[in-house]
């Protein structure tokens, strides 16, 4: 089978087209056929090191499919089934091999571009708005790149929560599909100091939640968005990772709480990955939340994809079909 493999840590050219085996289902895994692959910024930290990796490796932490095979000891998945998965590595390939308790019955009405396009950025939307912190009616959180994946599903799920969505991006463009996708208020943060727009949006009230999923360039003035006792949730690092920090701070600018949350740990039970994806799930399936498929790539074009994301060119969700 064609599969994208890593052999060494760097740019986008490492992502080569390989020819490999196709994988056999061990006990408690099946054979799932790749119909589509989310593109995840995780991806690209696996690639260029940050988050080390056994290579050779084959990227892409999410696909949606057809099972295939199934290996010894396995109940409840059959082949035929139409499912969607993330958290396990191997999804750029036409096949990958996936333990069962990892996969989600794909509902009818949801196609596998839609799934493979939702799940990993739509559950983590999901948790960080109803769990990490949970938004009440009326609170008013910030959501910085939120023309992105996680971006545009956690404007509309913060919305649906009754939240006052500010949103930050680079482009007036992408100004225009975070309003759609609810956001009150939006900061062009390329242009306008955002911290400062805050304070002016908030009349120096400030916030009581921002999502902060750029890192290094947003952290500092994310901390000074909050109100007392505000919480800033680190959730990625697109524009690098953030330096060590003083606990002394979070003193200092009001008694505020800081959280670094990752997905495993937010579907670390079977139970509490079906619960998060099937709300998810359902909402995609009554059409109460949009997916936007930004762009579609073959799979051997995975290192222009790859590209494409990291240089801010992209909106919505970049699939790979294989
Ligand atoms: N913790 C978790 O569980 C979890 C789960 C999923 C994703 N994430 C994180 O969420 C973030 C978004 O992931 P995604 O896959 O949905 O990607 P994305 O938001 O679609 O793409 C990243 C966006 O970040 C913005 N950005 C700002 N500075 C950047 C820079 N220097 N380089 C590149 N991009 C920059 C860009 O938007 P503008 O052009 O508008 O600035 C860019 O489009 C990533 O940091 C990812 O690690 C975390």
């Amino acid at each position: 089978m064609k599969a994208i493999r890593i052999h060494a840590h760097g740019g986008p050219e490492v992502l080569q087209l390989d020819e490999i085996p196709v994988p056999v289902p061990g006990p408690g895994q099946a054979l799932v056929r790749i119909e589509a692959a989310g593109l995840n910024f995780i991806d690209i930290y696996n690639r260029t090191g940050l988050y080390k990796v056994q290579l050779p490796y084959v990227p892409g932490q999410e696909g949606a499919g057809v099972v295939t095979a199934v290996g010894p000891d396995v109940a409840g998945v059959a082949t035929g089934d139409r499912v969607v998965y993330t958290g396990v590595p191997g999804a750029y390939a036409e096949l990958a091999a996936v333990p069962v308790d990892r996969l989600v019955p794909l509902p009818a009405g949801v196609t596998f571009r839609q799934a493979a396009a939702v799940l990993l950025q739509g559950i983590t939307a999901q948790y960080l708005a109803t769990s990490t912190y949970r938004l009440a009616a009326g609170e008013a959180c910030l959501v910085h790149a939120a023309a992105g994946g996680l971006g545009l599903l956690l404007c509309q799920i913060a919305k649906r929560l009754g939240a006052r969505v500010i949103g930050t991006v680079s482009t007036e463009a992408k100004a225009e599909l975070a309003r759609a996708a609810g956001a009150d208020e939006v900061i062009l943060y390329t242009q306008q100091d955002f911290e400062a727009e805050v304070k002016r949006l908030t009349g120096d009230a400030g916030l009581q939640v921002v999502y902060d999923s750029v890192g290094k360039t947003t952290f500092d003035k994310s901390l000074n968005c909050l109100a007392r006792r505000g919480m800033l949730v680190l959730c990625g690092q697109s524009s690098g990772p953030v330096p060590p920090l003083d606990p002394q701070v979070l003193n200092q600018k009001g008694s505020l709480y800081l959280t670094r949350p990752t997905l495993a740990h937010y579907t670390a039970t079977r139970e509490e990955l079906l619960a998060r994806a099937g709300e998810v799930l359902g909402w995609v399936a009554d059409g109460s939340l949009a997916v936007r498929i930004g762009r579609e790539y073959p799979l051997a074009e995975a290192a222009e994809a790859q590209r494409a994301l990291a240089g801010r060119e992209t909106t919505g969700k970049v699939l790979l079909l294989p």
